[in-house]
């Protein structure tokens, strides 16, 4: 059994693929090919913005995206500890202060009435800029609080998107719910290419226009490829991978739809169980379901079922074991354990089943037999 299926979503569309990478070698434009631009318009399209701009990772999205920003030292960027390190690793690199800040105990995403203490406790040492809302596991993080407080102390909000695209939010998708917006399309995300990939968007025009700089070098206007007017990165989408996502976009609302229902599998037959928590949506929003992660009554527990698991040759993963605050890369910050009480709770009692679009109902069975069998 897979933890994610990527060969039977290849087997699908096999075909199609091989004619789009063929058809990338025969034109020969490996860089900024003509299959980005149709890629960045069937993202945008799809997400409902006016701009996506591709490129080579969700960690360059968040750079890119903090860099037309100007986030710089002395700047304060709040976000959630419990998160893939990129998230709060940009905000680092560019010499501004993550703000850590605790998460809601139901949605795994960052709290908003937490959120407005921490802006307003940070306000005197750091000046506050912006917040990046995670959406953990594929759900969308409470943007129309995160947005209200945004707007309150004049700051500017980042979706970090990686895991979410596919999912929705009171009538809108994920991507469209911020300022900016930012994805992933490393091979194991919801849509997933075949290398590195990721894609910021917006619907500000001076931002878009800043990051199409920012991607190539911080070059002027087209036609003006060495003059330089800020400076950028190498952030470029190969188009080799775009080719590979044009072909995936095809399919991917049947795969969001077959995720959904792999969840509603797991969540039904799994409602029993008393020692374990299953993930909650809250009305109005679907998950993308990038994880199906479950919380153990105990740490103890956790140990025992990844063991049964194991034993069963099932695959399991643990996002995350700890916490940002806790890293030795954010030990400058000074945080000790204890000060994000929930983030560091669940580090110790989560993990996360196989979840893909391929899954089929009798090893989902299987799965549900074995996390309800375990010995108290
Ligand atoms: C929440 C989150 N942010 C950012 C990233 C970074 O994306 P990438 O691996 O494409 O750089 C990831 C990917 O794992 C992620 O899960």
């Amino acid at each position: 059994m897979q933890f994610i299926d990527l060969a039977a979503q290849q087997k699908r569309i096999r075909n199609e693929l091989e004619t789009a990478v063929k058809t990338v070698m025969d034109h020969g434009r490996y860089i900024m090919g003509p299959e980005v631009k149709e890629l960045e318009e069937r993202l945008a399209d799809y997400a409902g913005t006016r701009y996506a701009v591709g490129c080579a990772s969700g960690t360059d999205a968040l750079l890119m995206v903090l860099m037309a920003y100007k986030i710089g030292p002395g700047d304060a960027v709040f976000t959630t500890p419990f998160t893939f390190v990129a998230t709060a690793e940009v905000i680092s690199l560019l010499g501004a202060t993550p703000v850590f800040v605790d998460i809601d105990p139901i949605t795994f995403n960052i709290d908003p009435q937490k959120l407005e203490e921490a802006i307003r406790t940070s306000v005197q040492a750091l000046n506050p800029r912006g917040i990046i809302g995670v959406d953990l596991f594929g759900l969308p993080a409470e943007y129309d609080e995160i947005n209200k407080i945004a707007e309150k102390f004049n700051l500017f909000v980042v979706e970090d998107a990686a895991q979410s695209f596919g999912a929705e939010y009171r009538g809108k998708k994920a991507c469209a719910l911020a300022n900016a917006a930012c994805t992933s399309f490393f091979p194991a995300k919801p849509l997933g290419c075949y290398g590195d990939g990721g894609a910021v968007f917006t619907d500000d025009p001076d931002i878009a226009e800043r990051l199409i700089s920012i991607r190539v070098h911080g070059q002027g206007r087209e036609g003006e490829k060495y003059k330089n007017v800020r400076i950028g990165v190498n952030g470029r989408l190969d188009t080799i991978q775009a080719a590979v996502l044009n072909v995936k976009m095809t399919i991917f609302p049947d795969e969001v739809e077959r995720r959904i229902r792999a969840a509603s599998i797991y969540s039904a037959g799994l409602s029993g169980c008393d020692y374990l928590t299953t993930p909650s949506t809250p009305d109005g929003l679907t998950s993308v379901w990038a994880q199906y992660s479950i919380l153990a009554d105990t740490p103890e527990r956790r140990d025992q079922i990844l063991q049964a698991l194991k034993d069963n040759a099932i695959p399991t993963s643990i996002y995350y074991p700890i916490p940002l605050h806790l890293q030795k890369a954010f030990s400058n910050l000074g945080h000790k354990p204890g000060a994000f009480p929930i983030s560091e709770d669940y580090a110790e009692r989560i993990f996360s089943i196989p979840m893909h679009p391929y899954l089929d109902e009798k090893a989902q069975t299987k799965i549900i037999e074995i996390l309800a069998s375990v010995q108290k």
